[in-house]
């Protein structure tokens, strides 16, 4: 395996490859990612991974400062995951100057959920991705469905400016007890990891309930929803939404659509977030 820190010498790498498959991350690697890599393996021919924490994406009061970097520790895993190259660019080869020409996603997909409690967050995703594909010249890009709304935001930026790019979902990777698998995991107290199954917890009674009465209207899905956000509030969390949309567009489902219960709570100083389509 390849560790690239530079755009001149991925550029040289590239020379020797058609179809690259790529599974951008931020580093921090858990299973979660890894699973991505393997999903990538035979969709290319040469599978890459990047690894680069994005300023753009974090406001000023968010994490980017502590955010864990664990470049060697990340590139041991990649290799036993069968990755063959590492991008990990420094901020100043990914900036090199102000990076004024940015994505702005449309406000109905980009400003809802995530985006309402994290204005700009889409930008500053999408600007990277958008650059990240561009320099690693993905074929195939691989995401996963924990993160769905960002999925979900990529796909459109992909189709939209026509980018000949394949875009994969993977499936949501959790610990023995449902928490799914995060880099801000590691931000958890002992204590704090023990409650954090109380989040899937939650979607979980949602997924179940929807199941059992498929035809509940808006208002007897509103109730569910304040359910789970005050029962997580009584165990001390404090959520920013509990909410069931449809899959197709995260906008309130119509009976019949396929739905998504998706959800972004604090434990402590940590956002957590998850979601299960139902
Ligand atoms: P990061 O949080 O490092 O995640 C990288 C990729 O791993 C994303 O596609 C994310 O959805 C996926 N992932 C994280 N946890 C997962 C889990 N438990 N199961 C399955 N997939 C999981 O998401 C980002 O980085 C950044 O926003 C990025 C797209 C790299 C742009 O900076």
């Amino acid at each position: 395996m390849k560790i690239i820190h530079t755009i001149a010498e991925l550029r040289d790498e590239l020379r020797a490859y058609r179809h690259p498959a790529v599974v951008p991350t931020m580093g921090n690697l858990h299973a979660g990612h890894l699973a991505l890599v393997r999903q990538a393996k035979p969709l290319g021919d040469v599978t890459i991974s990047t690894i680069f924490v994005n300023r753009l994406q974090f406001a000023p009061h968010e994490d980017f400062d502590t955010y864990p970097r664990t470049l060697d520790a990340d590139c041991e895993q990649l290799e036993a995951a069968g990755c063959d190259l590492v991008f990990a660019p420094k901020e100043t080869e990914m900036y090199p100057q102000p990076q004024t020409f940015k994505v702005h996603p449309p406000t109905e997909l980009a400003d809802i959920l995530e985006g309402h409690f994290r204005p700009g967050f889409f930008i500053g995703v999408c600007t990277v991705v958008l650059k990240l594909l561009s320099l690693t010249q993905a074929r195939t890009a691989l995401f996963g469905k924990k993160d769905y709304q960002q999925l979900m935001v990529i796909r459109n930026m992909v189709k939209q400016f026509a980018m000949p790019i394949d875009i994969i979902g993977g499936e949501t990777q959790r610990a023995d007890d449902g928490l799914a698998l995060s880099s801000r995991n590691g931000y958890l107290s002992a204590a704090e990891r023990t409650q954090a199954l109380q989040l899937s917890q939650a979607l979980r009674g949602i997924v179940e309930a929807v199941r059992a009465n498929p035809t509940m209207d808006a208002v007897a899905l509103a109730r569910l929803e304040n359910q789970a956000m005050q029962s997580l509030s009584h165990q001390g969390w404090r959520p920013d939404y509990v909410a069931i949309r449809r899959q197709a567009d995260l906008q309130p489902p119509q009976a019949g659509d396929a739905k998504v219960v998706l959800a972004a709570a604090r434990l402590g100083a940590t956002r957590l977030i998850d979601n299960m389509e139902i």
